[in-house]
């Protein structure tokens, strides 16, 4: 999918935002080797090299790539699945991304693989019933139009329990996990949100303009405040697990 740089920070800065959260999981000790994987433009990675850290900061896009380097991050175009690393790092970072890797085994795998020994992989993504609301109603637009979500969705949403197997299956001990639902206030509304995130199911809609505002008329009961201001329905799923 291709990001525009521009459009992301104006619709979702509140992602990098709400990081910090993920960041002060992590505790970044100064002179740590460290991986973030999805780095996006490169703001968290920019934070954890401040706390004195060695980053390394990969991601699929090359745009996003581009502007983390213009921030002076150590920063690389490459794809999860085929990261190669070998005991390198002493944590692998992740805020937002792991959900848009769907191969999500061969993902925790490469993981585990490029920790030292006591590393550990510290993460949020989006967990099972995330975005239900837009999903489903995006759904709903697609079947009107005689095709199947399940053909666009990039998405993958696990619950806690599963992805806590799926951990424990590739050899980490959980030191954490929580999943929580955290409605998010957007900065501007589900049809800014869409035009960012929702490109795939957009593939097959050559008028995507007026699928926008149905999908976001759609939404408007449950996801805009009296107030006017528009939520997503974010729900996260959070841990920090360790390679022993
Ligand atoms: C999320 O952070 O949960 C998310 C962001 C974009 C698309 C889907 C989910």
């Amino acid at each position: 999918m291709k990001w525009d740089v521009d459009s992301y920070n104006k619709n979702a800065a509140y992602v990098s935002r709400y990081g910090e959260e993920v960041l002060a999981l992590l505790n970044p000790q100064k002179g740590e080797f460290i991986l973030d994987l999805g780095c996006g433009d490169g703001d968290l990675a920019e934070k954890i090299a401040l706390a004195g850290c060695k980053v390394t900061a990969i991601d699929a896009s090359p745009d996003m790539i581009a502007a983390a380097k213009k921030r002076g991050v150590n920063a690389h175009i490459l794809n999860g699945n085929e990261m190669d690393f070998k005991d390198d790092f002493h944590a692998v970072f992740s805020n937002a991304a792991l959900h848009w890797m769907t191969s999500s085994d061969r993902i925790i795998t490469n993981v585990f693989n490029a920790l030292r020994v006591n590393g550990r992989f510290c993460a949020e993504l989006g967990g099972s019933g995330n975005v239900q609301t837009i999903t489903g109603q995006l759904y709903k637009e697609l079947a009107k139009r005689g095709l199947d979500g399940d053909d666009y969705n990039p998405w993958y949403f696990p619950s806690k329990e599963r992805y806590a197997r799926q951990l424990e299956q590739a050899g980490f001990r959980i030191d954490f996990i929580d999943q929580f639902q955290r409605p998010t206030r957007l900065p501007t509304n589900i049809a800014g949100w869409l035009g960012i995130f929702a490109k795939p199911f957009l593939r097959d809609i050559p008028d995507p303009e007026p699928f926008i505002q149905q999908v976001m008329a759609g939404v408007a009961d449950s996801l805009q405040g009296k107030d006017g201001f528009w939520h997503a329905d974010y729900v996260r799923l959070r841990f920090n697990a360790v390679k022993s």
